[in-house]
């Protein structure tokens, strides 16, 4: 992966990345046989990758499309004992990964919150209002269709050289796990 991508998710999403809420992440499955903290990371991955592809590579956005991209399903997890079922899910879980953000960072940029409020459109309507929604959104798609044909967005190497970066300790924890 390009270093500057890891570099960019890094810079942005540490204090994310060494909350107690993002540790959570690598002991719950998502789409197939992925954790959510690897569904996660490789949104962030792709996200950022749009964002460069586009030269939108300005401080706020990148800022921005990290931080929602970290946070986005944040608040799916535990989603068995919380949601009666996945319709319950689906409206939900944008919505109490709104709360964690704001939680986990003390910060509540409108662009950050409109972002992760709407990125299960078109499958929940609402479209996002800002640039930076509608790349989370993209690479929310992008990560889920080729996560449910069983292939990983980043390596167990990617994920732990990330994680690591950023302080966290995470021997043990990359790849498939937890099933
Ligand atoms: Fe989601
Ligand atoms: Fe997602």
């Amino acid at each position: 992966m390009d270093e500057r991508i890891k570099d960019t998710i890094v810079k942005y999403g540490w204090k994310i990345l060494q909350s107690e809420e993002f540790d959570a992440t690598f002991h719950q499955t998502h789409h197939l046989n992925r954790t959510v903290g690897d569904h996660t990371l490789g949104v962030a991955a792709e996200a950022v990758k749009l964002c460069m592809k586009r030269a939108m590579t300005d401080e706020r956005t990148l800022k921005n499309v990290v931080v929602s991209s970290l946070c986005h399903d944040l608040g799916i997890m535990g989603r068995n004992e919380k949601y009666r079922n996945n319709a319950q899910c689906l409206v939900r879980h944008p919505l109490d990964s709104i709360e964690i953000y704001i939680r986990i960072t003390g910060e509540q940029d409108e662009r950050v919150i409109d972002a992760i409020k709407h990125h299960m459109f078109p499958l929940k309507p609402g479209a996002p209002r800002h640039r930076e929604g509608w790349i989370l959104t993209l690479a929310d798609k992008i990560a889920a269709s080729k996560e449910k044909t069983g292939r990983a967005m980043l390596s167990a190497g990617d994920t732990g050289e990330i994680m690591e970066r950023a302080g966290v300790m995470h021997e043990g924890k990359t790849g498939m796990h937890s099933f």
